[in-house]
C-alpha cells in the first residue's frame, strides 16, 4: 500500500548544493515526489514543526538552524514510504547511526547539521505534511 512523507532538505544540505543528491537518491528508489518547494521558513513553521522537542536542550538551536536559511520541503509517496526514506537517510546521528551509503552517512558529521529530515512515522507524516502543504490532494 502506497504512503507518503514529509521530507525536508534541511539549510545546510541546500547551501552545500545537495538538493539534487537527495532527489536523485529519493528518485532512484523508486519513489515519487508529489510535492516539492524552495522555501525560506518563518519561525511559527518551524516551531510548529519541531513542536515534540519543546523543551529539550537543543530546541532553540534547532529552531535557529531550521530557518537560517532556504530549505526544500518534499511530500514523498510510495509503498512503505516513511521506512524507505528513513532508510535512505540514515539514523539521526550522522556518525553513530547512520550507515555508509545512507545520506547522512556520506555526507554529514553533526547531529543538529544533518542534511534531512524525514517524518518518523505515518501519523507524524499526515501531521507534518497538512503543516507544510496545507490541502494537498
Ligand atoms: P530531525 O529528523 O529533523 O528531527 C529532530 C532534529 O533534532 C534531528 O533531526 C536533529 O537534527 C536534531 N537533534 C536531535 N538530537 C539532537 C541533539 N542531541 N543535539 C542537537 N540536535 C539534535
Amino acid at each position: 500500500m502506497s504512503e507518503r512523507t514529509l521530507v525536508l532538505i534541511k539549510p545546510d544540505g541546500v547551501a552545500r548544493g545537495l538538493v539534487g543528491e537527495v532527489v536523485a537518491r529519493i528518485e532512484r528508489r523508486g519513489l515519487k515526489l508529489v510535492a516539492l518547494e524552495l522555501k525560506n521558513v518563518a519561525d511559527d513553521l518551524a516551531a510548529k514543526h519541531y513542536a515534540e522537542h519543546e523543551g529539550k536542550p537543543f530546541y532553540q538551536s534547532l529552531l535557529d538552524f531550521i530557518t537560517s536559511g532556504p530549505l526544500v520541503a518534499a511530500v514523498v509517496e510510495g509503498p512503505r514510504a516513511v521506512g524507505a526514506f528513513r532508510q535512505i537517510a540514515g539514523g539521526t546521528d550522522p556518525v553513530d547511526k547512520a550507515a555508509p551509503g545512507s545520506i547522512r552517512g556520506d555526507f554529514a558529521l553533526e547531529v543538529q547539521e544533518n542534511i534531512v529530515h524525514g517524518s518518523d512515522s505515518a501519523e507524524s507524516a499526515a501531521r507534518e505534511i497538512e503543516l507544510w502543504f496545507p490541502g494537498l490532494s
